[in-house]
């Protein structure tokens, strides 16, 4: 069975008190991407992390997080969320019988993770402020005394150790299907907090000290409207159509910056329209609906390519974040339902046309 603290105990911090909490996460599909391989001339792979159970790469961070809050006798959990870590931190909390509680930016959640957080029994906190006011809230939340109860609230988002413990995972599996990595493997990644790409790096690291594999170059990128790490300041105000990557003040810039130069990689910005490029192209060409946020890293290898900026023989593997699913409103939005027809074959041939 499935079960990521056990496959990867040895690295994780895991003790004999630790539950051995799982909803099947990790294990995740590392598959071929032909047609994004002819665009760009290099070999890419997709690393499918929308099949984990809550249906994005939260959950590996996020079963650490919370069988350790267990662990420490934690009776509720919070977090500030553009979305996915709400319905992450609400689906482990409901499986380990902890409350559970999201900070969340009114009506800047797409609505399959409010969803997600709603029918897990979260207690939604939507505020009138961004993710990164949200983040503030949470940490003041999680402060102990903080409540007038006295219950002690860990703090989940991924400035929890645990958290960026946990996905790292994600490094492992790729080096454990590819087998060993060489020098012109490169990492392609959406960008927002920036812990994903801190705990991936953490994880190569980890791997390569073990013996295990050599260092691959990574590659993170933000939303133009959204991108503090490019610019080198917070930004006030950020937007961007990708809602989950929608920050401005990334709470792991430091862990970016350092898997960002000591792989002598980069972390560039793709604008919108190259976003929603390569999030039709995934699910037109590949067969594969991630969310928008999770098309970022994409949309960031075809500029590169275009710009003839890709290394040599490079392979890459793009990390798609989450699941198409998550976010229906941006997907019907760019699609036309097509009018009910009369039931009848001949109506049916005429509109196919073929
Ligand atoms: C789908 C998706 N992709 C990418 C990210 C960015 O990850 P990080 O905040 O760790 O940089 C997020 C964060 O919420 C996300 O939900």
């Amino acid at each position: 069975m499935k079960n990521l603290l056990t496959t990867y105990r040895a690295h994780l911090p895991i003790t004999s008190h630790t539950p051995l909490l799982t909803l099947g996460e990790g294990d995740t599909p590392l598959i071929a991407a032909p047609a994004l391989s002819r665009e760009t001339g290099a070999e890419v792979f997709l690393k499918l992390e929308g099949c984990n159970p809550t249906g994005s790469f939260k959950d590996r961070g996020m079963v650490v997080a919370v069988a350790k809050a267990v662990e420490e006798g934690a009776r509720a959990v919070i977090c500030a969320s553009t979305g996915n870590t709400a319905a992450s931190a609400a689906a482990y909390a409901a499986r380990a019988g902890l409350t559970c509680a999201v900070v969340i930016p009114a009506g800047k959640i797409a609505l399959g993770k409010l969803a997600q957080a709603m029918m897990h029994h979260a207690r939604v906190l939507p505020i009138e402020g961004n993710f990164d006011t949200a983040l503030k809230l949470a940490r003041e939340l999680a402060e102990p005394g903080s409540t007038p109860g006295g219950a002690s609230i860990t703090l989940v988002n991924s400035i929890n150790p645990y958290r960026i413990e946990g996905q790292k995972t994600g490094a492992f599996e790729i080096v454990d299907a590819l087998g060993d990595v060489s020098e012109t493997l490169c990492v392609a990644l959406p960008v927002g907090n920036a812990g994903n790409i801190t705990a991936y790096w953490r994880g190569f690291t980890e791997y390569h000290r073990a013996g295990k594999s050599k260092l691959p170059k990574m590659f993170g990128f933000q939303a133009a409207g959204a991108a503090p790490l490019v610019r080198g300041a917070p930004i006030e105000n950020p937007q961007t159509v990708a809602t989950a990557i929608r920050i401005g003040n990334p709470a792991s810039w430091r862990g970016a910056v350092a898997a960002r130069d000591e792989s002598g990689g980069l972390i560039e910005a793709v604008t919108d329209d190259e976003i929603l490029a390569a999030y039709h192209f995934l699910a037109e060409r590949e067969g594969v609906f991630c969310e928008p946020a999770s098309a970022a890293g994409v949309a960031g290898i075809i500029q590169l390519a275009r710009e003839n900026r890709l290394p040599r023989g490079a392979r890459i593997v793009c990390i798609l974040t989450g699941s198409g699913l998550k976010d229906p409103d941006t997907a019907m939005a760019r699609r036309e339902l097509p009018r009910p027809l009369p039931a009848t074959i001949d109506a049916l041939t005429r509109a196919l046309g073929l």
